[in-house]
């Protein structure tokens, strides 16, 4: 190595320059555009905020970031594709208004309370499975379930990629309610075997997702080279279960590839409580589920993880809610990240919303005290917009207090 180049590697200027650069990262607004469309306010900030100072969903995100090696973060916050469909969750928010009541009624007035099969509920709010939280926070799904549980008993689902066998996440937390969530395999032995390990752990509601068919995070495992690493993230066996042989190698998940409605029948036998259909985007979906012995759907497109150019969850909510007709409770998820989002959905006709993301990035931010702040943070957001748009119970909130603006 030439003497200049030496020097250039040990100055101090070399340090100030570096320093220059994060410096101006950090006031950059180059952050912000991988906060999905909202400010991140750590773009203003060159402190980590404490949990006392966090006030939305949107300030844990950084803390996430920070707090966990960079293929941790790319599998939360990724989605398939070009992530038009995981942008556009987001945006779908912004074309319903929410009618302001005059006058609006005071918070103490809002009661959210329901029962959503057989489970009482204080807000119509819950955990939606999210696969690996160990690597998030050594406080992992039972931390996530504790917190779930502890703010006002918000039901979880726990995913079947969970780092945390559901044998030991169930007993955490005695007094909560603990669903467990399976992706269709064509062998209806190990269907079976799922089911059992659930019923053993003392699980009996069942959530199946239905999407997932083809698509597999591209953007992170092909974009950022992730490969082989995004697939070691803590989780189940089943991540990596198509290998590199088959369909996998033009990506698709081997895993994952089908289901038909005939399985749905065989499973519906082999769930002893509520099942949930999780990933439906379509009315004529719809209506095949209830046939097939859903007890509840849910309107979800993953998140933007399963098939980019898909419609976002709001915008084919109305029609969905139209097809069902009452018959079965709908749940609703993708993009949620404030109260007034929940409001939207429940307006458009969800009977309850999961959240994904932002429950992660409670977690990684502060573990389950970080999580648990999360849920009570969009329950009072919730709580206010209600306020403001004078409901004060879950039926108040129907398409009358809100105007869409669809494209
Ligand atoms: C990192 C991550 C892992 C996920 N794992 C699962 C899973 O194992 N099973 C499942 O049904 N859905 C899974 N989902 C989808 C969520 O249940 C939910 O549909 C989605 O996160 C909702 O969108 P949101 O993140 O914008 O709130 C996952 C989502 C994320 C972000």
């Amino acid at each position: 190595m030439a003497d200049i180049e030496r020097s250039w590697l040990v100055k101090a200027s070399r340090r100030k320059a570096i320093a220059r650069v994060a410096g101006f990262m950090a006031a950059s607004p180059l952050p912000a555009a991988m906060a999905q469309i909202d400010p991140r306010p750590m773009g203003e900030h060159r402190r980590a905020l404490s949990l006392a100072e966090i006030q939305t969903a949107f300030d844990f995100e950084p803390l996430f970031f920070g707090n966990v090696p960079l293929p941790v973060y790319d599998y939360t916050a990724h989605g398939d594709g070009s992530e038009f469909t995981l942008r556009r969750n987001r945006q779908a928010y912004d074309w319903v208004d929410i009618i302001p009541a005059r006058p609006a009624i005071p918070a103490s007035q809002v009661d959210l309370s329901a029962d959503l099969l057989g489970v009482k509920m204080k807000f119509p709010i819950l955990v939606a499975p999210t696969a690996a939280m160990v690597p998030l926070n050594p406080d992992g799904e039972i931390g996530m379930f504790k917190a779930a549980t502890a703010a006002s008993n918000t039901p979880m689902i726990l995913s079947i990629n969970t780092s945390t066998p559901a044998a030991q996440v169930a007993p955490a937390s005695p007094t909560g309610t603990l669903w467990g969530q399976f992706y269709p395999v064509e062998n209806r032995a190990n269907t079976q075997r799922a089911m059992d390990t659930y019923e053993k752990a003392g699980i009996t509601g069942i959530v199946v997702t239905v999407d997932q068919q083809a698509s597999y995070y591209q953007r992170t495992q092909q974009d950022r080279n992730l490969g082989g690493r995004a697939r070691n993230l803590g989780g189940g066996a089943r991540s990596g279960d198509a290998a590199l042989t088959g369909a996998a190698r033009y990506r698709l998940n081997g895993g994952r590839l089908w289901y038909t409605w005939q399985y749905m029948d065989d499973l519906r036998k082999m769930v002893k409580g509520p099942l949930v259909i999780k990933g439906i985007l379509e009315p004529d979906d719809a209506r095949l589920a209830i046939e097939h012995g859903a007890d509840a759907i849910i309107v979800s497109n993953h998140g933007g993880r399963s098939m980019d150019y898909g419609p976002s969850t709001l915008e084919v909510l109305p029609e969905i809610v139209a097809a069902v007709n009452g018959r079965i409770p709908i749940l609703f998820d993708s993009g949620i990240r404030r109260g007034s989002d929940i409001f939207k959905a429940l307006a458009l006709g969800a009977n309850a919303v999961m959240l994904g993301r932002t429950t992660r990035w409670g977690l990684a931010a502060f573990g389950a005290a970080g999580a648990q702040r999360l849920i009570e943070i969009l329950q009072q957001e919730l709580i206010q917009t209600c306020a403001a748009a004078g409901c004060s119970k879950l039926s108040d909130i129907n398409k009358t207090v809100v105007r869409m603006h669809f494209v």
